[in-house]
């Protein structure tokens, strides 16, 4: 059985496939994830996160941000301390006067780490996520800003 699974680990090493992740996506917790350092409006990363059968990233909670922050700054993502070097987030106001909701069904968002004093501006109606003084959070920004993204969607096996 060790063996077996030793093989199947290295097999999937080889392929490029990390556990119940679909391929170039990397896995985090019961979620994977797939960077792209591409930098487009919000409406094309949901676009092109669909068309890999996934939604942009949101954050379940503190552990899942710290944990994908951490896949994110090893994928290179830029984290300059700068509002420009952001990632968009699966979340806007979906047209409705500053209510943030997720985007890929309405619903409420799981967890919000604005970051102090954000959301503050009614002319940005989509989220994204930076690093503003050594603090890494949720920021609304206007949606046609360019922003690398990343898109999630749910492991299919535990381990
Ligand atoms: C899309 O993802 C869901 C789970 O998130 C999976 O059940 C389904 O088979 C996937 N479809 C394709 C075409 O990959
Ligand atoms: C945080 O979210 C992750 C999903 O990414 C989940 O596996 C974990 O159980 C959650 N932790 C808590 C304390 O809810």
């Amino acid at each position: 059985m060790y063996r077996f699974l030793c093989f199947l680990a290295i097999l999937s090493l080889f392929s490029g496939l990390e556990a119940g992740c679909p391929p170039y996506f990397s896995r985090v917790g019961p979620k994977c994830y797939h960077v792209s350092l591409e930098k487009v409006n919000w409406f094309v990363a949901d676009r092109r996160c669909r068309a890999m059968n996934a939604t942009l990233m949101v954050f379940e909670n503190e552990t899942d941000r710290e944990h994908t922050t951490d896949l994110l700054i090893k994928r290179d993502v830029p984290f300059n301390n700068d509002w420009r070097d952001a990632v968009w987030i699966g979340g806007n106001t979906l047209g409705l006067p500053r209510e943030f909701v997720l985007s890929n069904d309405g619903g409420a968002l799981p967890f919000t780490p604005w970051l102090p004093g954000e959301p503050n501006s009614k002319d940005e109606e989509c989220i994204d996520y930076f690093r503003r003084a050594e603090k890494f959070g949720y920021n609304d920004a206007p949606c046609l800003s360019l922003f690398p993204f990343v898109c999630q969607t749910k492991a299919l096996s535990k381990v």
